[in-house]
C-alpha cells in the first residue's frame, strides 16, 4: 500500500499483515494486524516513527522511495515488529539517528546490533524541533516492554503511541470506522500484553491526561480521530472494579467435570452472577484473556489425568498467573478416578494472583448428590462475595 496523508506533512506508512494468525508464537490474531510507521516532514528535519516487522520490510522501503533524507528514526519500542526494519532504513539513510529512551538503546543494541554511535537518547518530557513541528517524548514504560515511550506532536496534537491503545486488525480503513470491533480488538490486545502492568499503565494514563490529544496514532490497527473513548476504555480496564462475572476455563475427558461446570453455572446464574465458559479443548486463548480483564472470580474446571491436572488446565492456570487479572476469588472444581494431586498442583501455579481461594470441589467419578450440594454452596459463596465486594 502507498503512504497515506494524515495531516499536513504527516503520513501513515507501514504494512497491513492480512495473513498473520499468531504473534510471539502464542497470541492468536483472528483478524491479522498492521505495523504502522509514520513520516513527519518538518521544515528542517524529517523523522520516521517506528518501522515494520522484517518480513514486510520491502513495503516500507518502497514507501520511502522518493524521500530524500531522514534525519531521525524514533523507535518507541524495541520489539522487532516495530524496530526490526531500522537496520534496513539505516542502510539507505546512514546519516539518520535513532531516537530512543536510554533503556531502549541497550535493548536495540542487543536485539538488532545497531551500532552505539547511531543513537540519541531522550529523557522523559524532552522536546525536539523539526523546524515548524515539535516532538515531545513521553516515557510510558510497560506498554508493552519496560523501555517504551510515546511521542506527542505538539502542533498537530497527535499522540504516536506504539503498542499503547493498539489493536490487531488488518484493514484498509486508516481511521476507526467500527468502534465496537476496535473496542474488542483493543481489549484483547490489552489483556494479552499489558494487563499484568496495570499499576504502571495507570500512571501513564494519568501522565497523558495533561495533554490535549486530538488523535492517537498507534503502531497496530486503526488510528483514533476521536480518541476519548479508547482512553476511557483503558481507564476502565486498568482502574475499574471487577465485574459480577465468573470466568470458568475447563476441560472434560469423560463428562464428569462438564456436569459439575454446568451445575455450577446454573447455580451462579440463578443467583444473578454472570458466567463465561471456556472449553480449553477448543478455546481461543485471546477470548479467555479478554474475559479475565473483568472477572471477579475465576473457577478452573479440571479433570485428573496421570495423577495431576489435565495439562490444558495447567496451561490456562499458568496463563492466568502470568496475566495477573484483578479477580479477587478463585476456586477449582473437577473429578478424578482413583487419586492424584490436581488441586495442590494447580494451587501451586498461581503465586502472582492476589486471590482468596474458595473451597475446591473434587468428585470421584460422576458427581454425587453431595457434590452437587457442594457446588450449590460454592455458587452461594461466590454470589455473596461478589455482593460484599460491590461487583456489578
Ligand atoms: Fe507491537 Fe510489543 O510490539
Amino acid at each position: 500500500m502507498q503512504k497515506r496523508k494524515i495531516k499536513e506533512n504527516v503520513y501513515w506508512l507501514g504494512a497491513v499483515d492480512w495473513d498473520r494468525r499468531l504473534f510471539d508464537s502464542l497470541i492468536p490474531l483472528p483478524d491479522g494486524t498492521s505495523y504502522n510507521a509514520y513520516l513527519i516532514q518538518g521544515s528542517e528535519k524529517t523523522v520516521l516513527l517506528d518501522t515494520v516487522d522484517p518480513p514486510l520490510a520491502e513495503e516500507l522501503m518502497a514507501q520511502l522511495d522518493g524521500v530524500e533524507k531522514i534525519d531521525l528514526i524514533v523507535s518507541h519500542h524495541a520489539e522487532q515488529d516495530h524496530s526490526g526494519t531500522i537496520p534496513r532504513v539505516l542502510e539507505r539513510f546512514p546519516e539518520a539517528k535513532v531516537v530512543v529512551t536510554p533503556r531502549a538503546k541497550g535493548m536495540l543494541i542487543d536485539l538488532l546490533r545497531i551500532p552505539e554511535g547511531a543513537f540519541i537518547t531522550v529523557e522523559d518530557g524532552q522536546t525536539m524541533s523539526l523546524g515548524d513541528k515539535t516532538l515531545k517524548f513521553i516515557h510510558t514504560p510497560w506498554v508493552h516492554w519496560p523501555e517504551t515511550m510515546t511521542t506527542y506532536l505538539e502542533e498537530d496534537r497527535i499522540l504516536f503511541s506504539c503498542d499503547f491503545f493498539g489493536s490487531h486488525i488488518a484493514t484498509t480503513d486508516l481511521f476507526v470506522t467500527d468502534q465496537g470491533r476496535v473496542y474488542e480488538a483493543a481489549k484483547r490486545y490489552f489483556a494479552e500484553i499489558m494487563m499484568p502492568f496495570r499499576a504502571v499503565i495507570a500512571k501513564n494514563i494519568e501522565k497523558l491526561a495533561g495533554y490535549d490529544i486530538q488523535m492517537i496514532a498507534p503502531s497496530h490497527g486503526q488510528l483514533y480521530d476521536r480518541p476519548a473513548w479508547i482512553m476511557d476504555a483503558y481507564r476502565d480496564w486498568v482502574l475499574g472494579a471487577p465485574h459480577n462475572l465468573v470466568v470458568l476455563p475447563f476441560v472434560s475427558m469423560h463428562g464428569s467435570t462438564r456436569l459439575m461446570v454446568d451445575h455450577l453455572t446454573s447455580g451462579l446464574v440463578r443467583r444473578g452472577v454472570r458466567v463465561e465458559l471456556f472449553n480449553l479443548a477448543v478455546v481461543d486463548i485471546g477470548k479467555l484473556a479478554m474475559a479475565l480483564v473483568d472477572a471477579g472470580t475465576v473457577v478452573v474446571g479440571a479433570p485428573t489425568v496421570l495423577a495431576g491436572p489435565h495439562p490444558l488446565t495447567a496451561y490456562a492456570t499458568l496463563l492466568a498467573n502470568a496475566l495477573r487479572p484483578k479477580a479477587k476469588y478463585l476456586s477449582i472444581i473437577g473429578s478424578y478416578g482413583w487419586g492424584g494431586k490436581t488441586v495442590e498442583t494447580l494451587a501451586g501455579m498461581i503465586p502472582n494472583l492476589k486471590v482468596e481461594v474458595l473451597t475446591p470441589i473434587l468428585c470421584k467419578g460422576l458427581p454425587s448428590e453431595a457434590d452437587y450440594n457442594a457446588l450449590d454452596n460454592l455458587a452461594e459463596a461466590i454470589a455473596e462475595k461478589h455482593r460484599e465486594s460491590g461487583f456489578h
